[in-house]
């Protein structure tokens, strides 16, 4: 019982330490992405500019001016959403 109490607060530890390095390198991924795809007709519009829900309905609409696919504008939309 407190063997399995204790494994499982372990294992949660573990997550807890991943998860920021794999979110940084997506975000900047995503930033990446975001400054060489979407700066060519207009300005960078800063991420805090908009809301998360603005951004997802201005990303449908601008990913249609772009080469991204669903998981590179689910990078951009992260880092926007993250900064
Ligand atoms: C092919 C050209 C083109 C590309 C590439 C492009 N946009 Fe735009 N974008 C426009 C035009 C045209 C507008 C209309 C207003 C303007 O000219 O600033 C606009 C407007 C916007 C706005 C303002 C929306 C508003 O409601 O005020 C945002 C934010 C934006 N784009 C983000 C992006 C993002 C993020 C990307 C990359 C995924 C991107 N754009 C790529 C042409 C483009």
């Amino acid at each position: 019982m407190v063997y399995g109490c204790a494994s499982k607060t372990s294992s949660l530890k573990i997550n807890e330490n991943i998860k920021p390095a794999i979110l940084t390198l997506e975000l900047s991924e995503g930033k990446v992405l975001y400054a060489k795809n979407c700066a060519e007709c207009h300005k960078l519009y800063e991420p805090k500019s908009y809301s998360a829900e603005e951004w997802k309905s201005i990303l449908q609409e601008m990913k249609e001016n772009t080469e991204l696919d669903e998981d590179q504008v689910m990078k951009v939309y992260n880092y926007l959403i993250m900064n």
